[in-house]
């Protein structure tokens, strides 16, 4: 096979895996979609122009088997446990004296710890580095065959890289999973084919696998990490670790944020910050799965009847409960946006009390149905307001009506309007109390002018009143003013005028957002801090195009300050505000003004001794640069502490440069503490 097109053939064949394994594994493609399609495309009209067998490992042959009558049986070689549960920290550290134990030993042990996937788990089969087949785990003793729709996930390599050297059979235990966007996509698109809603990824997930029919299984975005090796002849591995990393170099992929910890306070660290982590995750996970490193000392401890003694899941709190709708209220926002709320019966979930859900808008409430008296699922998902997941259907009472926003505003009245192409409503009153009072709700709130005191009903009285008309009136507010309203006496009044007096020093970056700008969160107006170099004066006679001039801000964003700040009475606004003695200290008035650090980014990862992470990062913003909490080709530097793991790994893999804490420490020039 030395003619130009065999060669050719090979090499798309080559790039076309590699770039599965750089999209799959590292989170970091090379190329665009409809690039990637293009290759594949070459490569089929080459394959069907060449007319030689083509192998069934080439990236053309994923799918086009035909359609089966039933999925057949397979018997695990070896049989695919699951995992005991400890529920929180304390039942971690049970685990691990019972580890102690079993081995009588009390040295230090080495566990690793992993992300516990919320998917469906599988077994891949390698026969001389090919892939022969894949079942479901089944009742851990007999699954059923997928292998034909196994193989149209692209995720899944045909045949193992050679970079490592191939065993004569590896059997790998892993879980198919969606990511929670292409979920949602997928989902978008049965909606649109008015076809029937997946619940959730996990639903989807298993429901694909188990189709008759792969090219079914192929038109769905399903992925896969690998995480558990079954039996491996021609080849023998000393840990957990060793698996872990040999399988990216078989082009298997692994969930690079697992940790190597030595001893259990390790464990409970990455338990909490992962769980506090979870939802900026882009798949779901509903715990931390911990082994024991060392494979011998697995073996040593053995299994339980259906679960390893070397392995435990730590699962965390239940982030989905039931609860009822007791009403549906149309809130304004201070955009005018009409926002349909669910008032539900007070439920916990992971840890928090709700009683509130967002709908999002009418489009969400027809899509899934949402009625007064429902039951129904709902979430709570990172530091958004929890959300309506789905309605539970058979629970709903008789005689509930579908829900309708009203037409008009409930606050002033005022016609509703939603433009044709948007799904959100919105009172397009101006002067509407609702956006009056949640313009001034948001100053006030904690990340920007922080008055403590002005609460919201409060600001509805002073607004009533007539006592305050722009944000800018609260600074001229007096005594006399406050202390006849209600719920104030003389010593709320006297802390509500200091809370007022303190908020007057504050910075650039707190006055811009609570100025309320669309799109201008906290960090963007710390970004423009930095880029006016916190004068306002600069800010308010900035264009369009200095604005898209800096690094993180878009046209959009652009458009939106630009409006703001060529309205007139926004202006007045803003020089009332000044006016009133509300100062702004300029940024690092500390002296740091050097920002040697500009244009770089920043991964911290692992534990470091002398400086804590947050402070390491506040450090690296103050110096100019970019703090992130992922690895990419576009990092500067990663900085690596003890126990450091996948972010190392990835680091390595894409060749970032990797500090140590002290040589962190002294590219900023600061001595050890
Ligand atoms: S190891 C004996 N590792 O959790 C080892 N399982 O309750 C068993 N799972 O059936 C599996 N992420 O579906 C392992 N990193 C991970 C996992 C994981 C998710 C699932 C898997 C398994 C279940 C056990």
């Amino acid at each position: 096979m030395t003619d130009p097109v065999s060669r050719r053939i090979e090499e798309l064949r080559k790039q076309i895996d590699d770039h599965n394994v750089r999209y799959y594994i590292y989170d970091s493609p090379t190329v665009s979609d409809a690039e990637y399609d293009v290759l594949m495309r070459e490569l089929e009209s080459l394959e069907a122009a060449h007319g030689e067998i083509i192998p069934p490992e080439s990236p053309t042959q994923r799918v086009g088997a035909a359609p089966q009558s039933e999925l057949a049986a397979v018997r695990h070689r070896m049989p695919m446990l699951s995992l005991a549960n400890a529920m929180d920290e304390e039942e971690l550290r049970a685990f691990d004296e019972r580890v102690h134990r079993a081995l009588e030993s009390d040295a230090v042990i080495e566990y690793v710890a992993e992300p516990k996937l919320d998917g469906v788990a599988v077994e891949l089969v390698y026969e001389d580095g090919r892939f022969v087949q894949g079942s479901t785990r089944g009742d851990g003793v007999t699954g059923e065959d997928i292998t034909l729709n196994l193989r149209t996930i692209r995720a899944i390599p045909m045949a193992l890289r050679p970079l490592a050297g191939i065993p004569r059979l590896l059997e790998v235990r892993g879980e198919v999973f969606m990511h929670r966007d292409e979920f949602e996509a997928l989902n978008r698109r049965r909606a649109e084919a008015g076809e029937p809603l997946f619940a959730n990824p996990r639903n989807s997930a298993a429901g694909s696998l188990r189709q008759l029919d792969p090219s079914v299984t192929a038109s769905r975005p399903l992925r896969i990490y690998c995480y558990a090796p079954g039996e491996i002849e021609g080849l023998t591995l000393a840990d957990q670790r060793e698996f872990l990393e040999i399988l990216p170099k078989w082009g298997l992929p692994v969930n690079l944020e697992y940790h190597l910890c030595r001893g259990i306070a390790q464990v409970t660290e990455v338990y909490h910050e992962l769980e506090a982590r979870r939802e900026s995750l882009p798949y779901d996970i509903d715990g931390l799965v911990v082994k024991l490193n060392d494979f011998s000392l697995q073996s040593e401890l053995g299994e339980r009847s259906r679960s390893p003694r070397w392995a435990i899941a730590g699962k965390f709190k239940a982030r989905q409960v039931t609860t009822i709708i007791e009403d549906i209220e149309a809130s304004v926002g201070r955009t005018g946006a009409v926002t349909p709320i669910a008032h539900l019966r007070p439920v916990n979930v992971s840890g928090v009390t709700v009683s509130r859900a967002t709908l999002h808008n009418q489009d969400e409430i027809d899509r899934k149905d949402v009625r007064i008296g429902d039951t129904v699922l709902v979430q709570r998902a990172g530091e958004v307001i929890p959300e309506v997941v789905k309605v539970i259907t058979e629970k709903r009472p008789r005689g509930v009506k579908p829900y309708r926003l009203p037409t008009t505003c409930p606050v002033c009245g005022h016609e509703i309007y939603r433009p044709p192409d948007e799904a959100v409503a919105r009172c397009v009153n101006l002067v509407c109390p609702a956006q009056v009072q949640g313009r001034f709700q948001h100053f006030v709130s904690k990340g920007a002018m922080d008055i403590d005191g002005l609460g919201e009903k409060l600001v509805a009285q002073l607004v009533a009143a007539g006592k305050v008309k722009s944000v800018a009136d609260i600074y001229n507010l007096a005594y006399d003013d406050l202390v006849n309203l209600e719920r104030m006496g003389h010593k709320s009044t006297e802390n509500l005028l200091a809370a007022i007096e303190a908020s007057k020093e504050t910075s650039f970056a707190r006055l811009v957002y609570a100025l309320g700008i669309r799109n201008v969160g906290e960090h963007l107006a710390r970004v423009l801090e930095r880029a006016f170099n916190g004068s306002v004066e600069h800010f308010l006679s900035t264009s369009g195009d200095d604005l898209e001039a800096i690094n993180e801000v878009g046209p959009i964003v652009a458009d939106g300050i630009v409006r703001f700040i060529r309205d007139e009475s926004n202006v007045a606004v803003i020089r009332a505000i000044l006016e009133a003695g509300v100062h702004v200290t300029p940024p690092e008035a500390t002296g740091v003004a050097v920002k040697v650090l500009a244009g770089q980014t920043f991964v911290f990862t692992g534990t470091l001794e002398h400086i804590t992470r947050q402070e390491a990062e506040a450090l690296v913003e103050r110096l100019g640069g970019r703090a992130s909490s992922s690895v990419s080709k576009k990092t500067s530097y990663v900085v690596a502490g003890t126990g450091a793991g996948s972010k190392l790994e990835k680091a390595k893999v894409l060749g970032v440069a990797v500090l140590g804490e002290e040589g962190f420490l002294e590219l900023v020039g600061r001595s050890r503490l």
